[in-house]
C-alpha cells in the first residue's frame, strides 16, 4: 500500500499527493466548486465523496471496455490511487447534444441532438479560459504529435460510445463531457476525473439537469444532483451518504 507523501499540486477541485512509488500519485477530491473560470466559487457538500466514487466506477467500467486510464484503485472516500501522468495540455470535449459553450459560441438553443457528435480541442489554460483550438495549433505549438492526436480522438469516441450506453441504461442522457489525457511509460492514458463536474447529464425525458450546471446557474438541489448520479452509477443496492 503506497504511503501518502507531500502535496504536489492543488487545483480547483482536487489535490495531488506524491507516494513512495514515483510512478503513482494520490488524487484527492475536494468539495470546492468553481465556475466561469473561478469567477464563481462555492462548496458543494460531499461533492468530493461523490466525484471520487463516480470517477472510480466509471474508470473501472471504461477499463473493462478496453480504454486505458490512469486509475489504479479507490483508496478511501475522497481519494484514489492513479498513475502519474505527463499531462498533455489539452482538453477534449465531445458533445452529443447542444449546451453550454457551444450554444453560447454559435447562438443556438440547448437540447439539439448532434449527429455526428461534435469533437473539440481546447488548450488547457486557466489564464486564457481554455480556448477552442484545432489540430494545427497543437502540432505547430508542439503540445502533441499528429499521431497522438489521432489516438486521443479515437479513444475519446470510444469513451463516448461506452459512457452513452452506460448512462442510457440508467435513464440519463450524456449531453457532453471533457477528457484529459497524459503520457505514461510510452502510452497515452485517460486521466483526470469523470464526474458531474466534467460532464452534463440530463434525466431522460424530463431533461432535469444532474450536473454542475445546477451550481453554475443557481438551480438549487446541487448536492442532491451529485448524490442522484452516484446512486444511478452504483446501482440501487448501493447505499450512499
Ligand atoms: O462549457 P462547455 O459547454 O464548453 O463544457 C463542455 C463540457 O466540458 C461540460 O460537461 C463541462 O462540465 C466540461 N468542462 C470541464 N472543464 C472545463 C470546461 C468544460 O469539465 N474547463
Amino acid at each position: 500500500m503506497p504511503q501518502q507523501g507531500k502535496q504536489l499540486y492543488e487545483g480547483k477541485a482536487k489535490i495531488l499527493y506524491a507516494t513512495d512509488d514515483p510512478t503513482l500519485v494520490i488524487q484527492y477530491f475536494k468539495d470546492d466548486a468553481t465556475a466561469f473560470n473561478a469567477q464563481k466559487k462555492g462548496t458543494i457538500l460531499d461533492k468530493g465523496v461523490c466525484n471520487n466514487r463516480i470517477s472510480a466506477a466509471l474508470f473501472a467500467y471504461l477499463e473493462s471496455k478496453g480504454v486505458r486510464t490512469h486509475f489504479v484503485k479507490q483508496l478511501d472516500e475522497r481519494s484514489m490511487l492513479v498513475k502519474k501522468l505527463e499531462i498533455v495540455p489539452l482538453e477534449v470535449t465531445i458533445r452529443n447534444i447542444t449546451a453550454g459553450g457551444m450554444s453560447r459560441m454559435l447562438g443556438i438553443e440547448e437540447g439539439i441532438m448532434l449527429k455526428p457528435p461534435v469533437f473539440e480541442w481546447h488548450y488547457k489554460s486557466d489564464a486564457l479560459s481554455d480556448p477552442l483550438i484545432n489540430d494545427d495549433h497543437i502540432i505547430a505549438m508542439g503540445w502533441a504529435t499528429a499521431k497522438e492526436l489521432s489516438a486521443i480522438r479515437a479513444e475519446s469516441f470510444k469513451v463516448n460510445d461506452a459512457l452513452k450506453a452506460f448512462f442510457n441504461d440508467r435513464q440519463l442522457d450524456l449531453v457532453d463531457f471533457k477528457l484529459e489525457f497524459g503520457r505514461f511509460q510510452g502510452s497515452l492514458l485517460l486521466g483526470d476525473e469523470i464526474s458531474p463536474d466534467t460532464m452534463r447529464l440530463w434525466e431522460h425525458g424530463t431533461r432535469n439537469k444532474l450536473d454542475k450546471d445546477r451550481f453554475r446557474r443557481d438551480l438549487g438541489s446541487v448536492e442532491e444532483a451529485y448524490k442522484e448520479v452516484l446512486r444511478r452509477v452504483l446501482g440501487e443496492s448501493q447505499v450512499c451518504r
